[in-house]
């Protein structure tokens, strides 16, 4: 296995060409070679107008009718990469709405080849491969480059061997191609003290984003007998990876792959975007009934096995849940409900002071700037989120969905190089918010 993953990403690293989807038979063994992205542009489109926004989000509409990829759609911009075939055409749809892009990026793969070799070079000596290198502890889990799901759950297998006394190892769940959806609890008294649920990885090219659970975990664990009361007296829920098969999926095949692996449903459309699948707002804005999209909402509110999983773990733990913490990338945002309509939550001054808090801390901690707001001030109107669900069904107060870095220099392919300091923004959110729980 390990043998069939170098040779993909010696692959990805010499250029092989390949066309999508296309199938390279090794032996026995039949493994898709990566997308490419070669000569793909990273467009960033300000001055999107009201009305053209208004029968359907542009990036949806680009996505349709360009084959573009969605990167970030927010009330300033659509960020949204576009195959080298269709550039001509883009631009003239542009053109013809006055509109010029910004060009953020003109080849995406040299991006992919970046993070790559940047995660060799920080991690081993061997060219054009991501070796798992045993380190001292024995999952090999480390955070100067990006690992697979199987160091992740060794990493929490490991955490619990550790700590066998404060911590539970729960399956959850299966997705529907059979891997194991995993979470942590860490509490020192068996009786439900107030709890906090951290997830990350909802969508799969978000690498950055289970990466900083991880590093939540580790924060919070190697050093447990010193943390403050108000971080021991605490229940945690950690939940590293909610998309396992899209996450995998990204890591082998499509680099920029966002939705999890279920179906297809039509020819070849694969895929609900997990954080449009929840049953909030799950018919409405923001989200689409074709199956082929991006942001498909699935076939009805909590189709998904990952979302269900999630859901029944949680509605039955609401009692005294307290925080739920969600990791995305990127554009460097705390933000809170809600996010299916344009209202603003009970607490939401509350909220907005904890998210400042968090804000400058960030600011003192890394230089990183972040900004705290409501969601769909800065994100727009989105339905089926997992954040307005923790709020509306479970009633849960301090709900943050986290945006990590960057804000579009490199997008989801954050080299690896950054990871530890976008790790400790990603923490101190969570201590700024454990600390205001109290
Ligand atoms: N980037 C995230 C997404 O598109 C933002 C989530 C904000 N919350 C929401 N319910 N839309 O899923
Ligand atoms: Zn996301």
């Amino acid at each position: 296995r390990g043998g069939v993953e170098r040779l993909m990403l010696l692959a990805m690293l010499l250029g092989t060409a390949s066309a999508a989807n296309e199938s390279l038979s090794l032996g026995n063994i039949v493994a898709d070679l990566p997308e490419r992205y070669d000569e793909t542009q990273l467009w960033r489109i300000h001055n999107i107008s009201d009305a053209m926004r208004q029968y359907m989000p542009v990036g949806q509409l680009m996505e349709q009718k360009f084959g573009g990829n969605i990167w970030k759609e927010n009330s300033k911009f659509l960020d949204i990469s576009i195959g080298k075939e269709h550039l001509k055409a883009a631009r003239n749809f542009l053109d013809a709405h006055h509109l010029e892009p910004q060009i953020l990026a003109d080849n995406v793969q040299s991006l992919i080849d970046e993070e790559l070799l940047d995660g060799v070079q920080a991690t081993s000596s061997l060219p054009g491969t991501r070796t798992k290198k045993a380190s001292r502890s024995g999952s090999g889990m480390h955070w100067k480059d990006y690992h697979d799901l199987d160091t992740i759950y060794a990493f929490m297998r490991e955490v619990r061997a550790k700590y066998p006394n404060i911590v539970r190892l729960y399956t959850i769940g299966q997705t529907a191609e059979g891997r194991d959806l995993k979470v942590l609890r860490i509490s020192e008294n068996p009786r439900e003290y107030k709890k906090v649920w951290i997830d990350g990885g909802i969508h799969a090219r978000e690498w950055i984003s289970p990466a900083t659970v991880t590093f939540i975990l580790f924060q919070l664990m190697h050093n447990w007998e010193n943390q403050p009361a108000h971080i021991r007296g605490l229940t945690w829920y950690i939940m590293p990876m909610m998309n396992p098969d899209g996450y995998e999926y990204s890591r082998t095949v499509n680099r920029l792959w966002r939705k999890n692996r279920s179906g297809p449903r039509r020819a070849d459309c694969y895929g609900v975007d997990l954080n449009r699948n929840f049953d909030i707002g799950w018919n409405g804005f923001g989200s689409s009934k074709d199956p082929c999209s991006d942001v498909f909402r699935g076939t009805s509110a909590a189709s998904e096995l990952e979302t269900q999983a999630v859901a029944d773990f949680l509605a039955k733990r609401k009692y005294n849940l307290e925080a739920y913490l969600t990791y995305h990338s990127y554009g460097q945002l705390v933000v809170y409900p809600w996010a299916y309509k344009a209202v603003k939550v009970r607490d939401a001054a509350v909220l907005q002071r904890v998210a400042s808090t968090a804000v400058e801390r960030i600011a003192q901690k890394t230089g990183s700037t972040y900004r705290a707001s409501v969601t769909h001030e800065v994100l727009g109107i989105a339905g089926g989120g997992s954040d307005d669900w923790s709020r509306d069904a479970l009633g849960v107060k301090y709900v943050y969905t986290v945006e990590l870095r960057d804000r579009g220099t490199y997008g989801f392919v954050l080299p690896p190089k950054f990871i530890k300091d976008t790790a400790l923004e990603g923490w101190t959110v969570a201590e700024t918010v454990a600390q205001s729980i109290g």
